[in-house]
């Protein structure tokens, strides 16, 4: 029997919890050629729910484009892949390539088709023609026109995914943002959803004075409810054969801090413990005996983070963990936990969020990765 739970990659359907409200609203905006911003922190879960949203969308009869703009070493990289990807929106390979060499006829690119030993193979595109900045900003000119010249020529309405946005940043500077984003605001039949996992970069995005200011709704990500993650754990555990303790999944999502990521590594993995030693009760000491292996696994991962953190910082992060996250300014947590200076605190703490090692919820600290959270808690003094 398959483990029921799933960290790591885009959840498929039957892995998938809730959104509902988010699902719909980017599902309709998408439709209707809007331009959304989608914005958490890590591991909250935007890839999967626009891997859904696709999904529903090519069902309406959209087609959908996808790409991660993260993935790419190179602005001209990102150029040949999302090219790539627009026109595999194509299902036959020829008349894909034909469309292509047309549309961008002037820079001439080079459209193979890559074979696989099983399966579909797939295009493969290269712009060797372009070597210069001018003639960059001009390939991205008219890669950025393509999505509109699909839902012309295909009539058809298009739905494009740029994932790992933020990414867009390192490319070159604010160009490519005013490109993208001058192209994108004529093209009606065009939906778009720009996804980042770096708030505080992509907040800066779509402030005053940035091309993105004002381009259409944003929402921002929220954790998924822990009554629907909780019933969802416990069902799933029970639908494989076994009996979790009626506390196993509160307890599951505590320790996960209500983490998507971290909720499903933590059932997944307990399940595997569970399975293996061929037993059916899940409780919580199983869990506890599964937090224990995870811990000593990522040991010198964690030794390794722990060794790049200044001395301040360190204090820092045992003085967060410690207190919950809460009243770290607090002169009694400053006494405590020897803080220091409230600057030097603060300071930390910007580095530590930085570093994406902890994460400002409302008015709490939380560190990102709960076993982390944990290693720290028990290891270090
Ligand atoms: N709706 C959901 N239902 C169940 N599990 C989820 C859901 N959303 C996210 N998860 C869990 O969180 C993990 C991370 O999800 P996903 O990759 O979609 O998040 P992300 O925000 O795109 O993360 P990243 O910032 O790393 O790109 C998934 O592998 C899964 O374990
Ligand atoms: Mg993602």
């Amino acid at each position: 029997m398959d483990n029921p739970f799933v960290y790591g990659e885009v959840v498929p359907d039957d892995a998938f919890v809730d959104r509902e409200a988010e699902l719909d609203r980017l599902v309709s905006d998408l439709g209707n050629g809007q331009k959304v911003f989608l914005i958490s922190p890590r591991r909250y879960g935007k890839s999967s729910l626009i891997r859904q949203a696709l999904i529903a969308l090519r069902r309406r009869g959209a087609l959908t484009i996808e790409t991660t703009v993260s993935s790419y070493s190179s602005y001209l990289a990102f150029l040949e892949g999302y090219a790539r990807a627009i026109a595999a929106s194509e299902s036959k390979w020829e008349r894909a390539r034909t469309w292509l060499t047309e549309a961008l006829a002037s820079t001439r690119p080079e459209v193979r088709y890559e074979p696989k030993d099983t399966g579909l193979g797939r295009l493969s595109v290269a712009f060797p023609l372009v070597t210069t900045g001018r003639e960059l900003n001009r390939l991205a000119n008219d890669v950025f026109a393509l999505p509109g010249k699909l839902a012309a020529d295909r009539k058809r309405t298009v739905v494009v995914a740029l994932d790992e946005f933020q990414a867009i940043d390192s490319f070159n500077g604010g160009s490519v943002e005013h490109a993208l984003r001058g192209a994108a605001q004529h093209q009606r039949q065009v939906g778009y959803v720009f996804a980042g996992s770096e708030p505080s970069l992509m907040e800066k995005m779509i402030g005053p004075r940035r091309p993105f200011y004002k381009a259409g709704p944003v929402m921002r990500l929220q954790k998924i409810s822990a009554t629907v993650f909780g019933d969802f754990i416990e069902q799933r555990f029970m639908k494989t054969g076994m009996k979790p303790e009626p506390a196993l999944a509160e307890a599951i999502i505590e320790l996960a801090s209500n983490l998507p990521y971290d909720v499903q590594r933590l059932a997944h993995e307990t399940w595997d413990d569970v399975r293996s030693k061929g037993g059916r009760k899940v409780t919580l000491e199983d869990l506890h005996g599964t937090l224990t292996r995870l811990l000593s696994e990522q040991e010198t991962i964690f030794e390794a983070l722990w060794q790049r953190l200044t001395l301040q910082q360190r204090a820092t992060l045992r003085a967060v963990v410690l207190q919950g996250g809460r009243d770290i300014h607090s002169a009694d947590a400053r006494e405590r936990h020897r803080l220091g200076a409230p600057s030097s605190t603060q300071a930390a703490l910007a580095a530590l969020a930085k570093q994406d090692v902890l994460l400002k919820e409302a008015s709490r600290y939380v560190v990102v990765d709960s076993l982390f959270r944990e290693w720290v808690a028990r290891r270090t003094f």
